[in-house]
């Protein structure tokens, strides 16, 4: 047992029992930040708030929404958007934050790629960053079940099928998802209970072990300079903050991060109020009907490129090329043979690669919108071929990298 003093006041007592002044300096005050950082590292922070955002609203239409399929789609279209107070304001705010976030987890993505943020011990961080876009993903397209719409049955019904493997058959699984031959009532029971429990419960955990895998490599900086943080940190608390190459992750980057959280959030309520139909598909406002296929199903925005990447093949190897998409993000750091963590546009061959990556999957998102005809449906098949040739290069280019 350890040893207790009378405390002198509230936060002594505390101090005693939960060590607060340690936790404190360890996960703010004394947590250093690199000087040399611009405003593409507040990103993280911006996808912290937003997932707040998303629990707020969420728990809020919690309180109306119904998981029952006679009545879901009534309780969201006319209980919450017009007979609560204020229930379209909880339903916008959800929505469009669930279609921002994927922005912003993606140009947080590529700012990692870019500054080589993933390797010389960031591995870590890099792949709970992918298990949290897994989760992200299952969040959203459970959540996207939930309103009971045409394209939340249909989307539900073409994703679930995938389960078959194409020509494994196996059907059985497909059942066993969905608790029925067809999406109804169990399907929406289990998609509920996964969107307001479990994967919220899995993305808390990881944001965890996120921010944990940040502690000790520390973020990188725009330079890829490899900074000698104990050192640093010394010269800082000596007095010499200017002569410092850290500042203290609390007050001083906080009140960084907050300013670019403050233009986020000024942009995210002017879509809330002005723009909420870009985060809503018109198809959605008509109830599920198992009997009428709407004549084109595609996925939210966020999921096209690797939706394009199934579509221009054959079942099985389009099954194959999507199972690629889905996982090959996570060996990233294992494929990039190259020791520089720089900024791309110091690495040679993989600048274009950079680049070819990112414009090719802008051009797959693209694709994955329209219907897989003529020209679209070549252009699609030659970006994802490109798409899987990028990969199987990545580690031939970078082996031969020069050190930079
Ligand atoms: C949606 C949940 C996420 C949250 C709340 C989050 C939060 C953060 C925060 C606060 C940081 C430190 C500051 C910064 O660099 O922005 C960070 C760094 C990082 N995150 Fe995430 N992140 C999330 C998702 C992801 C994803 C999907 C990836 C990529 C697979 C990822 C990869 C990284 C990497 C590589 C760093 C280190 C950056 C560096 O060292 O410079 N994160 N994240």
């Amino acid at each position: 047992m350890a040893h207790f003093t009378k405390a002198k006041s509230l936060h002594d007592w505390l101090n005693q029992r939960l060590a607060i002044d340690t936790l404190r300096r360890v996960l703010a005050t004394e947590y250093w930040i690199p000087k040399n950082i611009n405003f593409l590292w507040a990103m993280g922070m911006v996808l912290a708030i937003t997932f707040g955002l998303l629990l707020v609203s969420g728990i809020f239409l919690l309180m109306y929404y119904q998981p029952n399929v006679d009545l879901a789609f009534d309780s969201v279209n006319y209980t919450i958007m017009q007979e609560v107070g204020y229930g379209w304001l909880w339903r916008h705010i959800h929505g469009v934050a669930a279609s921002v976030v994927f922005l912003i987890i993606y140009i947080h993505m590529f700012t990692g790629i870019y500054y080589g943020s993933y390797k010389n011990g960031r591995e870590m961080i890099w792949i709970s960053g992918m298990l949290l876009f897994v989760a992200f993903s299952a969040e959203a397209f459970s959540g996207y079940m939930l309103p009971w719409g045409q394209m939340s049955y249909w989307a539900g019904m073409v994703i679930t099928n995938l389960f078959a493997g194409g020509s494994l058959h196996a059907d059985g699984l497909v059942e066993w998802i969905r608790g029925d031959y067809v999406p109804g009532q169990a399907f929406l029971n289990r998609f509920f209970m996964l969107h307001v429990l479990l994967i919220p419960l899995a993305i808390l955990g990881l944001i965890g072990l996120h921010f944990g895998a940040l502690r000790i490599p520390h973020v990188n900086n725009q330079d890829g300079e490899e900074i000698d943080f104990d050192a640093e940190a010394k010269k800082y608390l000596s007095g010499d903050k200017a002569g410092s190459k850290v500042i203290r992750f609390v007050n001083d980057f906080l009140a960084k991060d907050m300013m670019v959280v403050g233009i986020f959030l000024i942009l995210f309520f002017y879509l809330v109020f002005y723009h909420y139909d870009f985060a809503m598909d018109p198809v959605n406002f008509d109830p599920a009907d198992g009997l009428k296929t709407p004549a084109h199903i595609y996925p939210e925005w966020y999921f096209l490129w690797s939706y394009e990447i199934l579509r221009p093949f054959s079942t099985d190897v389009g099954l194959i090329a999507f199972a690629f998409a889905q996982v090959i993000f996570f060996a990233l750091p294992f494929l990039d043979k190259s020791p520089n963590a720089v900024p791309a546009s110091r690495r040679g061959l993989f600048k274009v690669w950079f680049w070819l990556m990112l414009i090719d999957m802008i051009i797959l998102t693209a694709m994955g919108k329209v219907p897989p005809e003529g020209v679209f449906s070549t252009i699609g098949l030659y970006a994802a071929l490109t798409f899987i040739g990028l990969w199987i290069a990545l580690p031939i280019i970078t082996k031969f990298e020069k050190k930079a």
